[in-house]
């Protein structure tokens, strides 16, 4: 099984996803480590409770990116990692790691990319009056939010909706894309060719309407 390493921030929503499908005797991945750059992420005590090996590295104990990120690089080395997913971990990446983990990285991101790259994507979708809004699981580029898309979860926008109600509905979507893209990536059967990701053997389509 191939060896991910899970980076968080934050509550770790996605990471659980990560974990229990992982759980699963045919998933082709297995959760070696959960790293947090917030000792008070509400992820790590998840991840703990699954039985996961955690680690704490703090941005703010280093003098800057670089040597932040060779921390990650160390830990994860240590835990015998081979792939990356990012979950919720709010931090840039410097060009030198984003190259080293080229097509060995991945991210969820709360909105339909190419469309409100950044922060605040809910309230922004909500302003921009979209119909349909979403999550994406890409490979990681050097470049916020950009990297060849591997799966996206639509939910449609209600009129009763504000930057909460529709947060929680896309959380839902990121909480099924999530395990589907890794699985889809971690068994070979999705790749980057040409910066775009191509699938076969679909059992389900990457694309979802949840
Ligand atoms: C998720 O909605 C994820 O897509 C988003 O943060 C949330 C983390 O929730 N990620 C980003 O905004 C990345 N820039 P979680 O900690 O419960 O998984």
């Amino acid at each position: 099984k191939l060896r991910i390493g899970i980076l968080i921030s934050g509550g770790g929503s996605n990471m659980a996803a990560l974990v229990k499908a992982a759980g699963e005797a045919d998933f082709p991945a297995e959760v070696a480590v959960v790293v947090s750059n917030r000792a008070g992420a509400g992820g790590l005590a998840k991840a703990e409770a699954a039985g996961i090996a955690t680690a704490v590295i703090d941005h703010k104990a280093f003098p800057d990116r670089e040597a932040f990120d060779a921390a990650i690089d160390e830990t994860l080395a240590a835990h015998g990692v081979e792939f990356v997913c990012l979950a919720g971990f709010m931090r840039l990446l410097t060009e030198g790691f984003v190259t080293r983990w080229h097509n060995r990285m991945i991210n969820i991101h709360p909105a339909l990319l190419p469309l409100f790259k950044g922060l605040n994507t809910h309230q922004r979708a909500l302003d921009a009056g979209v119909k349909f809004h979403g999550a994406t699981v890409h490979f990681v580029r050097f470049g916020m939010d950009e990297g060849p898309i591997i799966a996206q979860g639509a939910v449609p926008v209600l009129a009763s909706d504000d930057a909460a109600t529709l947060a929680a509905r896309v959380l839902g979507a990121e909480h099924r894309i999530y395990p589907l893209a890794l699985r889809l990536v971690a068994s070979g059967r999705a790749r980057v060719e040409g910066e775009k990701v191509v699938c076969e053997d679909m059992g389900e389509p990457p694309g979802a309407m949840i």
